[in-house]
């Protein structure tokens, strides 16, 4: 399932949590890691928990879905935190500090152990690919991580803090060489493993402009969705990455045309070639809208 939008929202707030449910964000994710203090982690997986539990009985088509991001692995915290949600349906789970297929591997393990009978195996995983050096390196294994994984997407502030860089945007506001290849490396990594190239957060909340350019950028070069840290972020981003009525008409001439020529490898539509890479780039688009 595609998603333009997934919206952090600290776990231990409740207003916050109840303003991201209505923020009209495709996902938000009940954030329990790095926006939570360690003296607030507990408490923050009880309202996870009450949240939870309080939304199974709401209409499922005004909600967005619900994502938690849990602790990273190393940190011993992970298991608490899933044991949280433990028989409880969650669409899924954010793993921050990813470093591979294996990571996502353990933690799916974890899942299956939390996991309400009646939903075993539906709880999907989103990772956070690239928060260090060494995770950059297993960003080609995500192929071989299950059928949980869904989506990758990358972060530039840890992968700062890690590599010990002074800043992670120049003076244009635009992120610096490393954090490029950050980001292609998560474009390519999720492409290769079949899932969906998501793009880090804006932090600068209250620059429209800038992130109004950084969507762009982020769907010229593939990426089909982007995080959110502040509710106002997410009807931009929603409209940016919602394809346009006059996108999906051209997509759905450029498959018609093909059908419409049978077994064609290559056809003529309005003056211009169109080859199989269209078709599949039309198909995609197609997809990314529910078609
Ligand atoms: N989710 C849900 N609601 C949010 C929100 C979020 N991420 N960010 C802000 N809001 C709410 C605020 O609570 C406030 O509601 P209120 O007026 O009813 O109190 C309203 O939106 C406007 O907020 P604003 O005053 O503009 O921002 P702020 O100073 O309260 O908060 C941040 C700024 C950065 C602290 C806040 O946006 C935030 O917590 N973002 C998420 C951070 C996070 O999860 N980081 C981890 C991933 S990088
Ligand atoms: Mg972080």
């Amino acid at each position: 399932m595609f998603m333009r939008s997934m919206l952090f929202v600290p776990a231990d707030s409740p207003r916050k949590i109840e303003k991201g449910l209505g923020s009209g964000a495709d996902a938000i994710i009940l954030d329990l890691e790095d926006s939570v203090a360690a003296s607030a982690k507990e408490a923050a997986r009880g309202i996870v928990r009450g949240v939870i539990a309080d939304i199974a009985g709401r209409k499922a088509d005004v909600l967005p879905r619900i994502y938690v991001r849990v602790n990273a692995l190393d940190t011993g915290l992970t298991a608490g935190d899933l044991k949280a949600l433990e028989g409880l349906k969650v669409d899924g789970i954010m793993l921050p500090k990813s470093e591979g297929a294996a990571s996502v591997r353990r933690l799916s393990a974890m899942i299956g152990a939390i996991e309400p009978a009646e939903h075993r195996g539906e709880t999907r995983i989103t990772v956070v690919a690239t928060e260090s050096a060494k995770a950059l390196f297993g960003l080609g294994s995500y192929e071989s991580a299950g059928p949980r994984l869904e989506g990758l997407s990358w972060g530039a502030e840890d992968l700062r803090t890690d590599i010990g860089a002074r800043d992670n945007r120049g003076a244009d506001g635009r992120h610096t060489e490393p954090f490029r290849l950050a980001r292609s490396l998560c474009l390519f990594g999720a492409v290769a493993a079949g899932v969906q190239p998501i793009d880090s957060v804006f932090p600068n909340f209250r620059d429209e402009a800038g992130l109004r350019l950084e969507c762009d950028e982020a769907l010229r070069d593939g990426f089909t969705g982007k995080l959110a840290i502040h509710p106002a972020q997410v009807p931009i981003i929603n409209e940016m990455f919602t394809p346009s009525p006059e996108e999906l008409a051209r997509a759905q001439a450029i498959v018609d045309a093909f059908a419409r020529a049978g077994d064609a490898g290559v056809i003529g539509l309005d003056g211009e070639m169109l080859d199989r890479p269209h078709l599949v780039h039309a198909q995609r688009l197609l997809a990314r809208a529910g078609r």
